[in-house]
């Protein structure tokens, strides 16, 4: 277990620093809390103006404590923090919480002071949480520690719990509390000057006392790190993640498709499915999702049974289930003929079970041992809408009886009236999320289904392509020196070539009559296209003409496409006509923060109007660079839908390994568009046939 940051989440001794005699003060409240929620170390608050504070002696500094303390809890006014943390440094206090705010937050002095900050406890081996949060919690028995101002008091479980917004956090503490969702950790992160949300994933990964994380983010401070922690802590535990910040959606100039799709909203999901972290798009649906995480096993397929005493509910869970890649599936035959025995003759027993409103406690726990044991169900979503006659908490404690040690996930939707919330009340303490509406009890088996997939997805590994970086080497400098920032055609067809991807031969001419000679080398047919400075929407501006057959109509071809850029100058590219296969996107752009995104897709209408298109970080594996050809909804044209032809996958999963490695080689790649890239039926009869690439200015 990672134990670097214990001085502040397993401290034996705290020092609040500018505890206040104010009742209602942020210092005084921290003070209490530690002692009200029973911290099993001491406590010394620091007051250079009072005695005692809260009954407990204070000291006029830490210099004056007659011991070390593992962590002082800062609450004093910004121009007095530099002062105390030179305190707690001189008498050794080994972490920081820094509550004080005024910093980046505020501006750029306040910027400065904060890296002045972060500098200062860097420099001493000091680990610091904040500036500007609201405190940390640790509900280890063992520590009883309530370092915050925080009006909830914390439930004990196993949710580690961080967050970025101090007032959001609040919120949260209190809507875990309510719905009985206990936590192991709660550290607000403030401005992560030093102690960041992948040192907390980190600290958290081996920790046995969390089974979940769950962070409220606003921001990334270092996303290629997240990606490698979180690579491999969602193998161990689910990660659940909230990313304010959503819409924020930058379009980029219109260079390339890639560059146009590729947002940093899209790199966050991108970033996130990739690692395998859950992402809740609001807070209700994290909550949802964490109260099944924290206490419910995973399913081992997809399937679902829903048993129920109401048709409508179920039928809503039904609909929402299927909508959420859930199979309501038929149940086997002798499920059935079990449930048969056991229930009213106007039961259902098909998938959903519907009991009717009837049904006891007796029946639910009869019905629920023939389903916990039927192993062709993976997973059981139990509905119960209270009726009169019904006692609604006889029949939760049914649930809670099948529940125990069952081998598959039991999620209700439990909405009694009778003694109902008593019920709800037990179902929630044994473990078993009673949620209000169907569609939430879908959606978090679901989430547990989806996370189920992550744990078993093949890690996979980035192969080492054979490629000739002294090529593209060459080619990369030789446009740099020149001055520019786009490859000319010819190359960027030494570049692709160099990682390995076939280019359709061609030709560049400067005129007709080089075109018609280009043509005869290169045999017919051919495609003769128009190249012009910026030009970018070639087929629209009537710049390129296909299947030209004899020298005639190259000629012709050449006079159309110089009429139709006209005046621009103007040269000509003329290339072998490749047919019979799919047209292809393979992409590369780059973001300011998270660098470079591969984005695949089909070409053509697919990319510009359907926007069909999928994303992953380089470097990627084989298992990703698959996923990515499969990821799209249009995957099954290549595969070879409605007898169309086959695309030779195992080139495309290459092709984009390849780009991926040219991206990750080669930093000042800023753009690449291979539109389209050919696939036919094998690798010999697949070519790129148009490709754009930009470097970075100033590399
Ligand atoms: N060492 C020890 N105690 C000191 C001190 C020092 N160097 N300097 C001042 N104090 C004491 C004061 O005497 C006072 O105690 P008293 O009331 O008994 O006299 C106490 O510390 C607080 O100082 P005060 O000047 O009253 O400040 P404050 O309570 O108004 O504000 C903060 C202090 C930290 C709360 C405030 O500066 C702040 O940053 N507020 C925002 C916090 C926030 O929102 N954080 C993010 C949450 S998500």
């Amino acid at each position: 277990m990672d134990r670097s940051l214990d001085a502040i989440l397993r401290p034996r001794s705290i020092a609040v620093v500018g505890a206040s005699r104010l009742e209602r003060s942020i210092g005084r409240e921290i003070l209490h809390n530690l002692i009200e929620y029973g911290f099993t170390g001491s406590v010394y608050p620091i007051n250079p103006g009072a005695p005692a504070i809260h009954s407990i002696k204070a000291y006029p500094s830490l210099r004056d404590l007659p011991e070390p303390v593992d962590l002082a809890v800062i609450v004093v006014p910004r121009p007095a923090v530099p002062g105390v943390v030179d305190d707690a440094l001189a008498r050794g206090v080994r972490g920081l919480v820094v509550i004080t705010a005024g910093y980046k937050e505020a501006g750029e002095e306040g910027g400065r002071e904060e890296q002045a900050l972060r500098d200062r406890v860097r420099a001493a081996g000091v680990r610091m949480v904040g500036p500007n949060c609201m405190g940390v919690i640790n509900t280890d028995p063992e520590i009883r520690m309530n370092a915050t101002f925080a009006a909830t008091r914390p439930e004990r479980g196993s949710v580690g719990f961080m967050s970025q917004s101090g007032a959001l956090g609040e919120v949260i503490l209190a809507r875990a509390h309510e719905i009985g969702l206990g936590i192991a950790y709660f550290v607000s992160m403030g401005n992560k000057a030093d102690i960041s949300g992948n040192d907390l994933i980190e600290a958290w990964e081996d920790d046995p006392r969390v089974n979940v994380i769950l962070m409220y983010l606003e921001s990334f401070g270092n996303p290629a790190k997240f990606a490698a922690i979180t690579r491999r802590v969602t193998r161990k535990k689910p990660i659940l993640a909230v990313k304010s910040g959503r819409t924020a959606a930058g379009a980029r100039a219109a260079f390339s498709h890639t560059g146009a799709m590729a947002g940093t909203e899209i790199a966050v999901e991108t970033l996130f499915d990739q690692c395998g972290v859950l992402r809740a798009g609001t807070m209700a649906e994290m909550f949802t999702l964490a109260t099944a995480l924290a206490h419910q096993p995973l399913p081992a397929g997809n399937r679902v049974a829903i048993l129920t005493n109401a048709g409508g509910p179920a039928i809503m869970a039904t609909d929402a289930c299927a909508t959420l890649g859930l199979q309501v599936a038929e149940l086997a035959p002798e499920t059935q003929a079990a449930l048969r025995r056991v229930l009213v003759p106007e039961a259902s027993v098909h998938n959903p079970v519907d009991m009717i409103a009837s049904a006891d406690a007796a029946r639910y726990a009869a019905a629920l041992e023939i389903l916990v044991a039927d192993r062709s169900i993976d997973g059981l979503i139990v509905v119960f809408v209270s009726p009169i006659m019904i006692n609604a908490l006889e029949v939760a404690r049914a649930i809670i009886a099948a529940g125990r040690g069952a081998r598959l996930p039991i999620l209700t939707c439990f909405m009694g009236k009778e003694q109902g919330q008593q019920g709800v009340e037990e179902l929630r303490q044994a473990g078993i999320p009673a949620y209000l509406f169907p569609e939430e009890a879908a959606r978090a088996m679901a989430g547990l289904d989806r996370y189920r997939r992550i744990r078993e997805r093949p890690e996979g590994r980035v192969p080492d392509l054979p490629v000739d970086r002294e090529r593209a080497e060459a080619v990369l400098a030789a446009v740099a020196a020149a001055g520019r920032t786009d490859l000319l055609p010819e190359e960027v067809a030494r570049l692709l070539t160099a990682y390995g991807l076939p280019v359709a031969p061609s030709r560049a001419a400067a005129g007709a009559q080089e075109a018609v000679a280009a043509a005869a080398a290169l045999g017919y047919p051919v495609v003769v296209k128009g190249i012009a400075e910026g030009l970018v929407h070639k087929t629209e501006r009537g710049a390129v003409r296909l299947d030209l057959r004899t020298p005639e109509e190259v000629t012709a071809a050449c006079k159309a496409i110089a009429a139709a850029l006209a005046p621009a100058p103007l040269r000509f590219q003329v290339q072998t006509m490749v047919r019979d296969g799919h047209e292809t996107i393979l992409g590369l752009a780059r973001d300011p923060k998270f660098g470079p995104l591969l984005m695949f897709g089909l070409g053509g209408i697919f990319v510009e109007v359907m926007k069909d298109v999928v994303f992953r970080i380089p470097p990627i594996t084989d298992v990703e660079a698959r996923e990515m050809v499969r990821g799209i909804h249009g995957y099954p044209i290549l595969a070879g839908a409605r007898g169309g032809p086959k695309a030779d996958e195992g080139f495309l999963v290459e092709a984009l390994l390849r780009l991926a490695r040219l991206a990750v080689d080669w930093p000042r790649l800023a753009q690449v568009d291979i539109n389209p890239l050919i696939v036919g039926a094998d690798r010999a009869r697949s070519f790129v046939v148009d490709a754009r690439v930009r470097l970075s200015r100033g590399l």
